[in-house]
């Protein structure tokens, strides 16, 4: 019996490629760069599955190039605002994505970036390798403590939990603002009632909400103004969760202490952008989940969502289960 036709629009880690390859006739996009939107959508014609990344957009047009045999899209992320998911549903497509696995990876390196960010790390060592360093100096480089610091985190899903168990162990104080959230027993963390209470009481801000039309530039102006002025900003959310305009004003004009983005809009972020002149803005190329276990795992899930759909199976993670009907 021939194996069902498969796309996948990157070379994943081979734990993963290996399962889709030995379940499927899979097509692997073999460069760097993602596959244009002309080539994915000449790529999918006639596939039974498509295994992507955040990087590609898949929308009605997309699905309808694919043609009605088109069992199952596989998101290789957690996020799946690259994906117009009504667009799959109404077409019955079911779409895996990978949570879970990579919470503790991302938790890890949003914390890395906060403390980058508060104790200056990048600008130090900007300033040994520019010769700068002359001699041990009382006040050079001075950043904030974390003792009794309060953290604001924004979403409180799997990644800010995790996130607020970390801060529990440099004795931070956590609060965060999540209307859907449901209290934590055994976590130290605290909710609040509104976005300025969090902002008003927070010497930290971790974004972790997932971007949808109520999240697009959440942190704009107004948000950064109410911030306190010895404040870090951290994102390892997406990147038009924040108004870079916005963003370079307050920052430049020290309104907000420092800001450690490993997200950004557009990706890659341009090098003319004015926020890699400054000296208070951390920017990292999107690689929170990139620890080496952590995308083992991501591809090895992406890959069995894969082959669930292909089989008719219900997905191990599936974000629009209405396609079950139950
Ligand atoms: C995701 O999975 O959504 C991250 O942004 C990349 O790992």
């Amino acid at each position: 019996m021939s194996k069902p036709k498969v796309f996948v629009t990157r070379a994943i880690r081979d734990h993963g490629l290996d399962l889709v390859k030995e379940f499927c006739d899979a097509e692997i996009w073999p460069d760097e760069l993602p596959p244009s939107c002309e080539v994915l959508l000449e790529k999918v014609r006639g596939m039974d599955g498509l295994l992507c990344m955040l990087t590609d957009r898949i929308d009605a047009e997309l699905l309808d190039a694919a043609g009605p045999g088109l069992k199952v899209v596989s998101n290789h992320a957690v996020g799946f605002d690259n994906i117009v998911v009504p667009d799959a549903t109404v077409r019955g497509i079911p779409v895996g994505n990978t949570p879970g696995i990579l919470t503790d990876a991302t938790a890890d390196f949003a914390f890395a970036l906060l403390m980058a960010a508060a104790r200056r790390v990048t600008e130090a060592e900007r300033y040994v390798r520019a010769g700068q360093w002359k001699t041990w100096d009382p006040s050079i480089l001075l950043g904030s403590d974390f003792v009794g610091a309060t953290l604001g985190l924004v979403g409180f899903g799997r990644i800010g939990r995790a996130v607020a168990r970390r801060a529990s162990g440099f004795e931070m104080r956590v609060i965060y603002f999540d209307p859907g959230a449901s209290p934590e027993l055994g976590l130290n963390a605290g909710p609040v009632d509104s976005l300025d209470e969090l902002l008003r009481q927070s010497d930290f801000v971790s974004l972790h909400v997932p971007l949808t039309p109520e999240t697009h530039h959440l942190v704009n102006a107004d948000f950064l103004n109410k911030m306190k002025s010895n404040a870090v900003l951290v994102n390892t959310s997406r990147g038009s969760v924040v108004d870079q305009d916005a963003l370079f004003a307050a920052l430049k004009n020290k309104q907000i202490f420092a800001a450690a983005l490993d997200v950004t809009d557009p990706e890659p972020l341009p090098l003319d952008s004015p926020l890699l002149r400054l000296e208070n803005c951390i920017i990292a190329p999107h690689i929170a989940s990139a620890s080496e276990k952590t995308r083992n795992d991501m591809a090895v899930l992406a890959a069995k969502n894969l082959i669930a759909g292909l089989k008719g199976e219900r997905l191990p993670h599936c974000v629009n289960p209405e396609v079950y009907g139950h």
